[in-house]
Protein backbone atom coordinates (compact mmCIF):
# COMPACT_ATOMS: atom_id res chain seq x y z
CA UNK A 1 0.00 0.00 0.00
CA UNK A 2 1.50 3.56 -1.22
CA UNK A 3 3.37 5.38 1.42
CA UNK A 4 1.21 3.94 4.65
CA UNK A 5 0.62 1.05 6.46
CA UNK A 6 -2.75 -0.67 7.19
CA UNK A 7 -2.66 -0.68 10.84
CA UNK A 8 -2.59 2.23 10.92
CA UNK A 9 -4.83 3.45 8.10
CA UNK A 10 -8.10 6.09 8.08
CA UNK A 11 -9.89 5.12 4.35
CA UNK A 12 -12.12 8.13 4.05
CA UNK A 13 -15.05 7.91 1.68
CA UNK A 14 -16.36 11.67 0.27
CA UNK A 15 -19.20 12.91 -2.29
CA UNK A 16 -22.43 13.66 -2.88
CA UNK A 17 -25.41 12.67 -1.19
CA UNK A 18 -26.49 9.35 -2.77
CA UNK A 19 -23.29 8.53 -4.32
CA UNK A 20 -22.84 4.93 -1.87
CA UNK A 21 -20.28 6.17 0.22
CA UNK A 22 -22.36 4.16 3.32
CA UNK A 23 -23.11 1.14 1.45
CA UNK A 24 -19.65 0.88 -0.73
CA UNK A 25 -17.87 1.43 2.74
CA UNK A 26 -19.80 -1.41 4.84
CA UNK A 27 -18.47 -3.51 2.06
CA UNK A 28 -15.23 -1.95 1.78
CA UNK A 29 -14.67 -2.90 5.44
CA UNK A 30 -15.93 -6.31 5.55
CA UNK A 31 -13.63 -7.19 2.67
CA UNK A 32 -10.67 -5.34 4.84
CA UNK A 33 -11.72 -6.91 8.16
CA UNK A 34 -11.75 -2.83 9.91
CA UNK A 35 -14.56 -1.42 11.47
CA UNK A 36 -16.77 1.16 9.36
CA UNK A 37 -18.30 4.35 10.70
CA UNK A 38 -20.29 6.47 9.31
CA UNK A 39 -20.26 9.92 10.19
CA UNK A 40 -23.90 11.09 10.32
CA UNK A 41 -24.57 7.74 12.18
CA UNK A 42 -21.70 8.99 15.22
CA UNK A 43 -23.14 12.42 15.17
CA UNK A 44 -26.87 10.60 15.76
CA UNK A 45 -25.90 8.87 18.27
CA UNK A 46 -23.49 11.69 20.03
CA UNK A 47 -26.52 14.14 19.54
CA UNK A 48 -29.08 11.68 20.35
CA UNK A 49 -31.57 12.81 17.41
CA UNK A 50 -31.64 12.79 13.89
CA UNK A 51 -29.43 14.87 11.33
CA UNK A 52 -33.00 16.39 9.95
CA UNK A 53 -33.67 17.30 13.79
CA UNK A 54 -30.25 18.59 14.29
CA UNK A 55 -30.56 20.81 11.27
CA UNK A 56 -33.95 21.62 12.47
CA UNK A 57 -33.47 22.62 16.25
CA UNK A 58 -29.67 23.66 16.56
CA UNK A 59 -28.92 24.91 13.02
CA UNK A 60 -26.82 24.32 9.60
CA UNK A 61 -24.04 26.11 11.52
CA UNK A 62 -24.11 24.04 14.49
CA UNK A 63 -24.47 20.93 12.71
CA UNK A 64 -20.78 21.85 10.20
CA UNK A 65 -19.09 22.39 13.18
CA UNK A 66 -19.81 19.70 14.88
CA UNK A 67 -19.39 17.50 12.17
CA UNK A 68 -15.59 18.91 11.82
CA UNK A 69 -14.94 18.15 15.27
CA UNK A 70 -16.22 14.79 15.65
CA UNK A 71 -14.59 13.97 12.52
CA UNK A 72 -10.73 15.50 13.80
CA UNK A 73 -11.82 13.52 17.06
CA UNK A 74 -12.24 9.94 15.11
CA UNK A 75 -8.85 11.45 13.42
CA UNK A 76 -6.85 11.29 16.32
CA UNK A 77 -8.26 8.36 17.93
CA UNK A 78 -5.66 6.84 15.21
CA UNK A 79 -7.96 3.38 14.83
CA UNK A 80 -7.67 1.66 11.51
CA UNK A 81 -11.45 2.30 9.88
CA UNK A 82 -13.22 2.74 6.73
CA UNK A 83 -14.94 6.51 7.46
CA UNK A 84 -18.22 7.52 5.19
CA UNK A 85 -18.52 11.52 5.61
CA UNK A 86 -21.25 13.50 5.03
CA UNK A 87 -21.82 15.09 1.46
CA UNK A 88 -20.86 18.17 2.79
CA UNK A 89 -18.16 17.36 5.77
CA UNK A 90 -14.78 18.10 3.38
CA UNK A 91 -16.40 21.21 1.56
CA UNK A 92 -16.97 23.62 4.94
CA UNK A 93 -13.52 24.95 7.17
CA UNK A 94 -10.76 23.55 6.55
CA UNK A 95 -11.56 19.54 6.83
CA UNK A 96 -10.17 19.10 3.27
CA UNK A 97 -6.67 20.44 4.65
CA UNK A 98 -6.29 17.94 7.36
CA UNK A 99 -7.57 15.11 5.83
CA UNK A 100 -5.15 15.18 2.95
CA UNK A 101 -2.46 16.76 5.74
CA UNK A 102 -2.58 13.76 7.90
CA UNK A 103 -0.51 10.69 6.94
CA UNK A 104 -2.77 8.25 8.58
CA UNK A 105 -5.68 8.87 6.03
CA UNK A 106 -6.18 8.28 2.01
CA UNK A 107 -9.31 10.22 0.88
CA UNK A 108 -11.77 8.52 -1.90
CA UNK A 109 -14.07 10.16 -3.91
CA UNK A 110 -17.10 8.15 -4.95
CA UNK A 111 -18.10 10.45 -8.67
CA UNK A 112 -21.64 9.93 -9.54
CA UNK A 113 -23.80 11.30 -12.12
CA UNK A 114 -26.19 13.88 -11.66
CA UNK A 115 -28.73 11.87 -13.32
CA UNK A 116 -27.80 9.01 -10.93
CA UNK A 117 -27.98 10.88 -7.99
CA UNK A 118 -31.10 12.53 -9.02
CA UNK A 119 -33.19 9.22 -9.65
CA UNK A 120 -31.76 8.36 -5.78
CA UNK A 121 -32.17 11.20 -4.05
CA UNK A 122 -35.38 11.49 -5.11
CA UNK A 123 -37.15 8.61 -3.90
CA UNK A 124 -35.40 9.20 0.13
CA UNK A 125 -35.47 13.28 -0.03
CA UNK A 126 -37.62 13.58 2.87
CA UNK A 127 -34.92 12.52 5.71
CA UNK A 128 -32.23 14.86 4.12
CA UNK A 129 -32.97 18.28 4.90
CA UNK A 130 -30.89 20.00 1.98
CA UNK A 131 -33.57 18.74 -0.37
CA UNK A 132 -36.23 17.70 1.36
CA UNK A 133 -37.63 21.01 0.40
CA UNK A 134 -37.52 20.50 -3.14
CA UNK A 135 -40.63 20.00 -5.30
CA UNK A 136 -40.13 18.25 -8.19
CA UNK A 137 -37.51 15.94 -9.75
CA UNK A 138 -36.09 18.82 -12.67
CA UNK A 139 -35.55 20.95 -9.48
CA UNK A 140 -34.02 18.84 -7.57
CA UNK A 141 -31.69 17.66 -10.37
CA UNK A 142 -31.14 21.21 -11.22
CA UNK A 143 -30.27 21.59 -7.26
CA UNK A 144 -27.56 19.16 -7.74
CA UNK A 145 -26.08 20.07 -10.55
CA UNK A 146 -25.54 23.90 -9.44
CA UNK A 147 -24.38 22.35 -5.58
CA UNK A 148 -22.09 19.63 -6.98
CA UNK A 149 -20.56 22.17 -9.30
CA UNK A 150 -19.71 24.07 -6.48
CA UNK A 151 -18.42 21.38 -4.33
CA UNK A 152 -16.69 19.43 -7.02
CA UNK A 153 -13.26 21.24 -6.13
CA UNK A 154 -13.17 19.59 -2.85
CA UNK A 155 -13.96 16.11 -3.40
CA UNK A 156 -11.32 16.53 -6.73
CA UNK A 157 -8.89 17.27 -4.38
CA UNK A 158 -9.38 13.20 -2.83
CA UNK A 159 -6.43 11.53 -3.25
CA UNK A 160 -8.53 8.36 -5.41
CA UNK A 161 -11.29 9.12 -7.44
CA UNK A 162 -13.43 6.23 -8.92
CA UNK A 163 -16.31 6.82 -11.09
CA UNK A 164 -19.30 4.94 -9.52
CA UNK A 165 -21.71 5.09 -12.50
CA UNK A 166 -20.98 1.86 -14.34
CA UNK A 167 -19.64 -0.45 -11.76
CA UNK A 168 -21.58 -3.05 -9.32
CA UNK A 169 -20.96 -2.14 -5.35
CA UNK A 170 -18.73 -5.11 -5.46
CA UNK A 171 -16.31 -4.13 -8.66
CA UNK A 172 -16.45 -1.06 -6.57
CA UNK A 173 -14.80 -2.73 -3.85
CA UNK A 174 -12.61 -4.38 -5.90
CA UNK A 175 -11.00 -0.88 -7.53
CA UNK A 176 -10.70 0.57 -4.32
CA UNK A 177 -8.67 -2.36 -3.24
CA UNK A 178 -6.89 -2.48 -5.92
CA UNK A 179 -6.12 1.45 -5.78
CA UNK A 180 -4.91 0.80 -2.33
CA UNK A 181 -2.42 -1.27 -3.12
C1 LIG B 1 -25.24 16.61 3.75
C2 LIG B 1 -25.19 15.26 3.51
C3 LIG B 1 -25.74 14.27 4.45
C4 LIG B 1 -25.78 14.83 5.87
C5 LIG B 1 -26.50 16.14 5.89
C6 LIG B 1 -25.83 17.19 4.99
C7 LIG B 1 -24.65 17.54 2.75
O1 LIG B 1 -24.92 13.11 4.46
O2 LIG B 1 -24.49 14.98 6.40
O3 LIG B 1 -27.82 15.93 5.50
O4 LIG B 1 -24.37 18.71 3.09
O5 LIG B 1 -24.44 17.10 1.60
P1 LIG B 1 -24.92 12.00 3.28
O6 LIG B 1 -24.01 12.48 2.20
O7 LIG B 1 -24.35 10.78 3.97
O8 LIG B 1 -26.31 11.81 2.85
Amino acid sequence: MANCDICTVVIVLIGYMGCGKSTVGKQLAKAMGIPFVDLDAHMEKVEKMSIASIFDTKGEIYFRKKEATLLLELLDAKDPMILALGGGTPCYGNVMQELLSNANVITIYLQCSVELLTQRLWKEKETRPLIAHIATQEALNEFIRKHLFERSPFYMMASIKLHTNSRSQKELVEQILFALL
